[in-house]
């Protein structure tokens, strides 16, 4: 909608404040507003667009001189009319230092602050200013919405489009921007971010992640003073490894699970980011998320265009649990591949054989998953290479043919053999990789992303296939290709990614322009081609998504896959902290927990805790006692009967692992009509206890709800009394002890309504 035209309000259109005027003041607005309102219509002509979710909305506003900024983010107004009053109430702009509340902040024009956008012209210049021009809004479907903003740069032909699509049930924003280059040479991104947002607040505490291989996730709060916090990673083929794209952002103070103002933040990107918090001069604070422009400037010819990846968030004024569950929702429904479906239960090798395998053991693990009642086994790495044979992780990686000594009749005797057994069979992958012990570095060294003139460096003794070459696309692609042609019946991949990019250096784009400083972006795009003709093929497969671990926890990796590997790390007592954390950004149908023999905890517990997300299993079943066999069988079914309470239900956590002995979560039915609750100790201090009830959450208080124990270890007796029977009331305001202890260290309940 062009500046000086339209006028009427309707969810997610604009208005302007002169065609408002006389309808607000006739119909609500009181005299003292309608005064304030006529002095900023003297003020200038602007254009208003709110951004609205059910309950939240984002407010952008033009000043006098058609720059775009943000007047408003949070709760939405009841009267919407209200928003074009929001940025005369505190200072956001200082015409000697910048437009600090910009919705997309240019560079080199009269901007002081961290900019979204950098440029070189093809000219040389490097200066940028961006005006509005145009905004629409297309309702995509009764949920959906999405806005598009045009801004122009009225010196140079440069245009940026941004785009914020609403979820508007699940309370989610996906925003991103184009940006265009119109001038008749190259033009040079130098910085392109996807998102720019302002925020008001008393104060501002970040909850920020770090951590390193198999210690993923681990919160550190931090109040945001002045200056400039940055989160970034720069290891090119993955987003995390010492610190995600995840955040939470509390307003005024720490957000509690029910209370306080927060926002959670995660940037759609498999490579490179970079998310900035800046204080401003108000103490207002500026946030700018997108790929990380180190080593990354971008050469964008005549006529081009580049999109940005996505940055998600969503906002509540009711605690981390909402924010948290809104986001689960989202992802389910728009964003994980399958997000609504099921996922199937396995039997893993990994840690059970390492390498050392053939198909006599392997055929003997299939019975054994059998035995434990697992849908699948999942062969993981070192079933290839023959010239270097893969018996350890230094040979073989890129030669993706069966080990002719340790699967002599190949892949495909062992799915039938799978079959045979009662069991489907899936497989492991890392095909973007190269070992250079391997064949395929001998055939094709151009192909390998390293420096010509240094020596190599290795992560994990391999080196990346460059994936912004379109023969190595077809080369990763043809991995699976080949895998699905010859074995219709392969049941699930699980894709790797253990190295990052050392000496970033491509043979392929050596001519082009900014040769090795596009590498980093084109090697993302190019998993993503991949990937896109992955599922244009095999659209439905099940694939875990791992990184060494949680290397590629993103929301644009999921797209394409079912599930991800949170951490190499499955010591269960320290994956109760991890997995509560990954439960805030992503959904627990996605979560592969494995039980397996780290820790020192009893089988019950690794059991219990695997079971609060996707169980899998990656033990040695054949060493397993009587009742330790008997126990995991039993598990496996009770999995079944409440998988669909962790796949599909709302999660509310009830007692955090690092402000208590013990850490309880419960998942909750769309009905209210059954839950299921979980309880770890996380102390073994002598005595240690729950001691008390535990409130639970998310219940029906009208409902009468039946209490029963799940999962008892054979020739143990539950100490909760089943045939008891409790409203939703009674349970969320006086609670329930679940009794767990320093015998009882894992607990899991069952709720059920009863008429
Ligand atoms: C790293 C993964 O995280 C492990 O689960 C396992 O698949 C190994 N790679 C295999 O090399």
């Amino acid at each position: 909608m062009p500046s000086g035209t339209s006028s009427c309000f309707i969810f997610g259109d604009s208005f302007q404040l002169y065609p408002m005027q006389n309808r607000l003041s006739a119909r609500w607005i009181p005299s003292f507003l309608a005064t304030i309102l006529t002095t900023s219509l003297v003020y200038a002509q602007q254009t208003v667009i709110p951004i609205e979710t059910e309950q939240n909305a984002l407010v952008l506003q033009t000043d006098a001189s058609k720059r775009l900024g943000i007047s408003y983010f949070g709760t939405r107004l009841q009267q919407p009319g209200e928003y074009a009053l929001v940025g005369r109430e505190s200072r956001q702009k200082d015409e000697n230092s910048g437009i600090s509340n910009s919705a997309y902040t240019p560079s080199g024009s009269w901007n002081l602050f961290e900019p979204a956008i950098r440029v070189t012209h093809a000219d040389g210049n490097t200066s940028l200013e961006l005006q509005y021009q145009s905004h629409q809004t297309q309702k995509v479907d009764e949920n959906v919405t999405l806005t598009t903003v045009l801004l122009k740069d009225p010196a140079y032909a440069v245009e940026v489009s941004l785009y914020y699509k609403t979820y508007r049930r699940e309370n989610v924003v996906e925003q991103w921007s184009t940006i265009r280059n119109k001038e008749k040479g190259t033009l040079t991104l130098n910085k392109y971010a996807s998102a720019n947002l302002y925020f008001t607040g008393q104060s501002f505490h970040l909850t920020h992640y770090h951590g390193g291989w198999a210690h993923e996730m681990n919160p550190e709060t931090t109040e945001l003073k002045a200056g400039i916090l940055t989160l970034d990673s720069k290891l090119g083929t993955r987003a995390n490894l010492f610190q995600p794209p995840s955040f939470m952002l509390s307003f005024d103070e720490i957000a509690t699970e029910e209370t306080g103002k927060v926002l959670l933040g995660t940037l759609g990107w498999s490579g490179n980011f970079r998310i900035d918090f800046e204080n401003d001069t108000y103490n207002n604070l500026r946030l700018i998320a997108g790929i990380n422009p180190h080593a990354s400037e971008y050469p964008l010819a005549s006529g081009q265009e580049f999109q940005t990846p996505s940055f998600i968030y969503t906002f509540s004024d009711h605690g981390k649990g909402e924010a948290s569950r809104n986001l689960h929702r989202w992802a389910r429904k728009y964003r994980i591949l399958d997000g609504e479906g099921s996922r199937l239960t396995l039997l893993n090798n990994w840690e059970a054989t390492y390498f050392d395998f053939d198909e006599q053991k392997l055929t003997g693990l299939f019975a054994d998953g059998k035995k434990l009642g697992v849908d699948l086994f999942l062969l993981d790495d070192g079933w290839f290479g023959n010239k270097y044979p893969r018996n350890g992780d230094n040979a073989g990686l890129g030669d993706w043919k069966e080990n002719v000594k340790k699967l002599p009749h190949g892949i495909g005797y062992l799915v039938k053999e799978a079959q045979k057994a009662g069991v489907k069979f899936g497989i492991w992958i890392e095909p973007e990789m190269v070992n250079p012990k391997s064949e395929l570095y001998e055939k094709h060294p151009d192909w390998v992303i390293k420096q010509p003139e240094r020596p190599e460096h290795y992560f994990r003794n391999q080196l990346v296939l460059d994936l912004s070459n379109p023969k190595v696309q077809d080369f990763v692609f043809g991995v699976l290709d080949d895998l699905f042609t010859k074995n219709p019946d392969l049941a699930f991949i699980k894709w790797d990614c253990n190295a990052v990019i050392y000496n970033a250096h491509s043979e392929y784009l050596k001519n082009s322009k900014q040769a090795d400083s596009r590498l980093y972006v084109d090697y993302v795009k190019g998993l993503y081609k991949v990937l896109e003709r992955v599922r244009a093929k095999y659209p439905k497969v099940p694939m875990m998504l791992c990184s060494g671990g949680g290397g590629r926890v993103d929301y644009e990796a999921l797209k394409y896959f079912t599930e991800f590997w949170p951490s190499d790390n499955t010591d269960p007592l320290e994956r109760v902290f991890m997995q509560w954390e990954y439960s805030y950004f992503f959904p627990t149908i996605a979560h592969c927990d494995h039980v397996t023999d780290w820790g020192k905890q009893p089988l019950k517990f690794r059991t219990d805790v695997a079971m609060m997300g996707k169980l899998g299993y990656d033990i040695v079943v054949s060493k397993l006692d009587e009742k330790e066999l008997e126990f995991s069988k039993q598990s496996v079914e009770t999995y079944k009967k409440i998988s669909d309470l962790v796949w599909h239900g709302d999660l509310y956590r009830l007692a955090n692992p690092r402000e208590n002995d013990y850490a309880s979560l419960q998942f909750v039915n769309e009905k209210k009509s059954r839950s299921v609750w979980f309880t770890y100790m996380v102390s073994s201090r002598y005595g240690v206890g729950t001691g008390r009830s535990v409130l639970l959450k998310g219940l029906d208080p009208a409902k009468k709800y039946a209490i029963k124990e799940l999962n008892l270890y054979p020739g143990t007796k539950s100490a909760i009394t089943s045939d008891a029977v409790y409203t939703g009331d009674y349970l969320m305001r006086v609670g329930f002890n679940p009794v767990a202890n320093g015998n009882r260290t894992s607990v899991i309940i069952e709720l059920t309504e009863v008429n």
